[in-house]
C-alpha cells in the first residue's frame, strides 16, 4: 500500500511570523485528528530561508520538511545557490524539482538535463526528489500530454538508480491547472498518473508500484477527495491551499476519507 503524501508548496509566500502561525495551526489540527492522521504523510516546503526556523516550529511533530529547489554542484562559485548538503542540513526530507514555475516562468528557465542533475544530487544527499512533470495547455490541446509526461519523467530519471520507492516521488502538475482555479478532472488525473506509473515501470520495474504519484494544480478541500480516490493518485502537491491551515487540513482530511 502506498501511504498518501500531502505536501504544501508555499512558493514565495508568507513572512516568518505567518509561517510560525501556520505550522502551529497545522500541528493543532493534526493533533485533533488523533492517531488516524498518521495514515497520511504531511510535508511543508517553505522558502529556503525559512527552512531552519520552520524545522524548529515543526520539531516533535509528524510534519516533514521539504525544500523548493537546490543546485546540483556540491560547492563552489555559484552565487545565490544552495547545495544538496546545505539543504539536507536543515532537516529537509523532500526537494521539489522541475516545478513548472522553474521550467517556464522564472528567469533562468530550467531544462530537463539540469533537473536530472538536481534529482541525482538530491538522492545522493539522502533526500527524496518530488519530480514535477506536466503539460502546458497548448500541449494538451495538441494531444501531446502523454508524450510530454513520458519525456519529462524519463529525462529527469536518466542514470538514477531506483532500487527502492523512497528514492522518488512524482508530481503530475498540468501547467494550465497551477494557480488558475481550474483543476484537472479526476479522470484526466488518473489517466496521466496511470501513464506515468507505466513509464516508471519501464525504468524501475516493480518499484513503480510503490512510488507515490501526487496530483498538483488547484487542489482544494472540495475537490481533493474525488481526485484522491482515483487508484493512481497518491496524494497532492498543494500551492495556494497550503497557505491556510484550515484549507490544508481540509485536504488532509479528504485524503484520509478517500
Ligand atoms: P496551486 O499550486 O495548488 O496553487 O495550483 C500547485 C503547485 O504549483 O504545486
Amino acid at each position: 500500500m502506498r501511504r498518501p503524501l500531502v505536501a504544501g508548496n508555499w512558493k514565495m509566500n508568507l513572512d516568518l511570523a505567518q509561517a510560525r502561525e501556520l505550522v502551529k495551526g497545522l500541528r493543532d489540527g493534526l493533533a485533533a485528528l488523533g492517531p488516524d492522521a498518521r495514515k497520511v504523510e504531511v510535508a511543508i516546503c517553505p522558502p529556503a530561508i525559512y527552512l531552519f526556523p520552520v524545522a524548529k516550529y515543526a520539531d516533535g511533530s509528524e510534519i516533514k520538511l521539504g525544500a523548493q529547489n537546490l543546485y546540483y554542484e556540491p560547492k563552489g562559485a555559484f552565487t545565490g545557490e544552495l547545495s544538496a548538503a546545505m539543504v539536507a542540513e536543515t532537516g529537509a526530507r523532500y526537494v521539489i524539482l522541475g516545478h513548472s514555475e522553474r521550467r517556464h516562468t522564472i528567469g533562468h528557465l530550467e531544462d530537463d538535463r539540469m533537473i536530472n542533475r538536481k534529482v541525482k544530487a538530491t538522492i545522493a544527499a539522502g533526500m527524496t526528489p518530488i519530480l514535477c512533470v506536466g503539460e502546458t495547455l497548448a500541449e494538451r490541446e495538441a494531444e501531446q500530454t502523454l508524450d510530454v509526461l513520458t519525456f519529462q519523467l524519463t529525462a529527469g530519471l536518466v542514470g538514477v538508480g531506483l532500487e527502492s520507492a523512497d528514492k522518488l516521488v512524482v508530481a503530475y502538475e498540468p501547467v494550465w491547472a497551477i494557480g488558475t482555479g481550474r483543476n484537472a478532472t479526476p479522470k484526466q488525473a488518473q489517466q496521466a498518473h496511470a501513464h506515468l506509473r507505466g513509464q516508471l515501470r519501464e525504468v524501475a520495474g516493480n518499484v513503480a508500484d510503490e512510488v507515490r504519484i501526487l496530483y498538483g494544480g488547484s487542489m482544494k478541500p472540495d475537490n481533493a477527495g474525488e481526485l484522491m480516490s482515483r487508484p493512481d493518485v497518491d496524494g497532492g502537491l498543494i500551492g495556494g491551499a497550503s497557505l491556510k491551515a484550515d484549507a490544508f487540513l481540509g485536504i488532509i482530511k479528504a485524503t484520509l476519507m478517500s
